[in-house]
């Protein structure tokens, strides 16, 4: 790539990462789980890509206080384990959105296998551009987003912060 923006340079970088979806497959497989037996509580033990896995989401969910009536957007939401985690636990709605089609692509498959794509869907789109209405969310998370992607501070434009 000849002079990648940094937005460009991001996609790149993750359209290569050794972790993703097909990857998360295939370690599900080799624990003996059929596609068809896959849930959240299956994957969560895969596609929790930031520091202290679901641990870490259980602490947000308890400081913000969602319930099954909220819409959570969730910035920088790559593969979607969080998304999926937070829509699993609470029974909430959860929107992911994130700069690279190809996790987008990755977190719409996980989704589906974990039968939860009522539930959640998935956006692609620049966190630093958000193509969402204000107000939209009740509240809005970033887990280890990159460089790239905005501060807290103004990570959630349309919705109070967690
Ligand atoms: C380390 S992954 C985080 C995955 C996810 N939050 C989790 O905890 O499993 C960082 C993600 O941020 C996305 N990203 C980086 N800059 C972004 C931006 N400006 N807008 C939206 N997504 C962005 C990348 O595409 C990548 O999927």
């Amino acid at each position: 790539m000849m002079n990648p923006s940094p937005l460009q340079a991001v996609e790149h970088f993750y359209d290569f990462h050794p972790i993703s979806a097909d990857q998360i497959f295939q370690a599900v497989a080799a624990r003996q789980i059929a596609r068809e037996d896959i849930t959240q509580a299956v994957l969560s033990a895969h596609d929790q890509d930031h520091y202290g896995g679901t641990d870490a989401v259980d602490r947000l969910l308890g400081l913000a206080a969602i319930t099954a009536d909220d819409h959570v957007l969730d910035v920088c939401a790559g593969m979607g384990g969080p998304a999926r985690y937070i829509a699993w636990k609470t029974g909430c709605r959860v929107t992911g959105l994130d700069l690279t089609a190809s996790r987008v692509a990755g977190a719409q498959a996980l989704t589906e296998a974990a039968r939860l794509a009522a539930q959640v869907d998935f956006v692609h789109g620049n966190a630093l551009a958000m193509p969402f209405a204000p107000a939209q969310f009740f509240v809005s998370s970033a887990k280890k987003p990159m460089p790239t992607s905005p501060t807290k501070a103004s990570s959630s434009p349309s919705a109070p912060g967690c």
